[in-house]
């Protein structure tokens, strides 16, 4: 298993032998190595046997860093990451060629994004290379909020873990970028879609599909317990008990015993609700029955990036 601690000294000695390790953000944990280095790109697809096919975003401490990496910053974005930066969004920027073609997949454009946690930052102030980081979760299942989610599947394969506690907002960051003079949205995120056309008037959303893999965040089936999830359409009740989980809203499902139940919110707070989400999916992954049924959160504001997890994690 990995170290668990929050010595930034030993996490940055790792990150310079290009090694790769766990790295706290607001959103999910990272797996995270030298962006600018072959072997650490390398070795985090590998690590999380990702396909090459899925770029990975990258990761900075100021905007100012980002002239070395990318070209010009169009205005609508600036904006965006101005509000937003630190936060929960990742923005796809025309890349400089220092940005290895192995982190883009080989696209032009590079995601990048300014994390908001404290000991990111510290991390990230402490060398002098940008950080390539997916989630910290093996390709196509759920992803970590915890140093101890990472430990549990990763652990093996890496020689850290800096511990950051628990994920604040708990889902993805949003992923923005233009096409065509327009914003266009490629997974929803952190931040919501109403906040972002407060900025920047309507934008695009783009669907995910599985048969487009340039699209972020994107296969169909992602996110996904090993479990079989059922998405529950609204207002239907459950009438058979046995052998049946349920991950609800707000509300329970009378017909279920309770241990087999878990609630994103009592109290119907979505921001509650995403940082709970895959604790929970992975919680109800370790439970003794066969089905687990799941109920759509309101889709407004992050429940919109909640209910695109759910849906992808119940397409098996
Ligand atoms: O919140 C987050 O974004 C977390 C934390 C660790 O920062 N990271 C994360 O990374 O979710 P990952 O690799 O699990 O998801 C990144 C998504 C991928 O689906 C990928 O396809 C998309 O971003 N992506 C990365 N670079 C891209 C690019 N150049 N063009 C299009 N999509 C890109
Ligand atoms: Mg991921």
């Amino acid at each position: 298993m990995a170290t668990i601690g929050s010595d930034i000294k030993a996490a940055k000695q790792y990150l310079e032998q290009n090694d790769v390790i766990g790295f706290p953000t607001e959103t999910v944990y990272g797996l995270a190595g030298n962006a600018l280095n072959e072997a650490a790109i390398l070795k985090i697809f590998e690590v999380k046997n990702r396909p090459k096919f899925d770029p990975l975003i990258v990761h900075t401490h100021s905007v100012e860093t980002l002239d070395a990496y990318v070209l010009q910053i169009p205005d609508v974005l600036k904006a965006c990451m101005d509000v937003f930066w630190p936060g929960p969004l990742t923005v796809l920027l025309d890349k400089k060629s220092c940005i290895p073609d192995l982190i883009t997949s080989g696209l032009s454009r590079v995601a990048v994004r300014i994390p908001n946690h404290s000991l990111a930052i510290e991390l990230l102030q402490s060398i002098d290379f940008p950080l390539a980081a997916p989630s910290a979760n093996p390709f196509g299942y759920v992803s970590p909020t915890s140093a101890l989610h990472v430990d549990t599947q990763l652990g093996n394969q890496i020689p850290y873990i800096l511990n950051g506690g628990n994920c604040k907002v708990g889902v993805e960051s949003t992923i923005i970028g233009i096409e065509n003079n327009k914003v266009v949205v490629y997974r929803k995120g952190g931040v919501s879609i109403e906040q972002l056309e407060e900025i920047t008037g309507t934008v695009q959303v783009n669907e995910h599909s599985s048969s487009n893999p340039q699209a972020p965040g994107m296969l169909k089936s992602h996110y996904a317990p090993n479990k079989q999830l059922v998405l529950l359409q609204p207002n239907v009740f459950l009438t058979k008990s046995e052998n049946v989980g349920y991950l609800g809203f707000n509300q329970h499902q009378i017909s279920i015993p309770q241990k087999y139940q878990l609630l994103l919110s009592d109290t119907g707070n979505l921001q509650e609700a995403a940082h709970n989400l895959f604790d929970y999916l992975r919680k109800i992954d370790t439970w003794d029955i066969d089905t687990i049924y799941v109920s759509l959160v309101p889709e407004m504001g992050i429940g919109r990036a909640i209910n695109d997890r759910l849906r992808r994690a119940c397409a098996k």
